[in-house]
């Protein structure tokens, strides 16, 4: 059970690199365009001399941005060789020209994030094919009335049966309970918003303790 962090966000990057907990980190067009227009390059190298600034290399996941699978294949590789980063997974939406690009990018050694899955012959069809992560998308697939645990669960069990190595990463995270939910279900991974990681280290009855040795204590040793 590892989670990432679904973000591009230098300063919420560095808020949870900095907390020790974060296993991997993943974006996509949508997320960087959520930061200030810049380079895309200079963007990613930022990311990535900020991974390195916290002194773990942790997988990152960055998306082509074609639909065109010639072009998949040319953008993957470029990034390959102009990010010069060890964990850099090439997260590749899934589709049957996709597949192909999947499996060749795989045959080249270079790791692969099979994205936007919503259904388990989706995700099992890109762990066949080699992807190292098959990324589902539990709200979106709640979205359309279907059962998103169902599709974990689903998944889960058929890369066991198969012994198939591919990380399940459940990603589209919308309330905090998704993400136990996810991880009951199967998920390897869940690729979490960072507004959700304060929350998650928050219980009422957390703060009611350390209220209450605090207050003992000063009791106790005040003059
Ligand atoms: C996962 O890797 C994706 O970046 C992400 O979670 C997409 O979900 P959303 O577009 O529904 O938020």
């Amino acid at each position: 059970m590892k989670l990432f962090v679904d973000s591009a966000n230098l300063s919420e990057l560095d808020q949870t690199l900095a907390r020790g907990f974060v296993a991997g980190i993943t974006t996509n067009p949508s997320i960087l365009a959520k930061e200030e227009r810049t380079d895309f390059a200079e963007h990613i190298h930022a990311i990535i001399e900020l991974i390195r600034h916290h002194g773990r290399e942790v997988p990152l996941s960055v998306e082509v941005f074609t639909d065109d699978p010639d072009e998949m294949l040319d953008q993957a590789l470029k990034f390959v060789a102009l990010f010069q980063y060890n964990q850099l997974s090439i997260k590749v939406p899934i589709g049957w020209n996709e597949l192909r690009v999947i499996a060749e990018l795989r045959k080249r050694g270079v790791l692969v994030n099979c994205t936007c899955c919503m259904s388990l012959n989706q995700a099992y069809m890109a762990a066949l094919a080699g992807a190292n992560y098959v990324s589902l998308f539990y709200g979106r697939i709640r979205d359309i009335g279907h059962d998103a645990r169902a599709v974990v669960e689903q998944t889960a069990r058929a890369f066991r049966q198969a012994s198939v190595p591919s990380e399940i990463i459940v990603g589209s995270i919308r309330h905090l309970y998704d993400i136990n939910d996810a991880f009951s279900a199967g998920a390897d991974i869940v690729t979490v918003p960072p507004k959700f990681f304060p929350s998650m280290t928050q219980h009422p009855k957390t703060t009611e303790a350390v209220n209450q040795f605090l207050a003992d204590f000063r009791t106790w040793s005040a003059p």
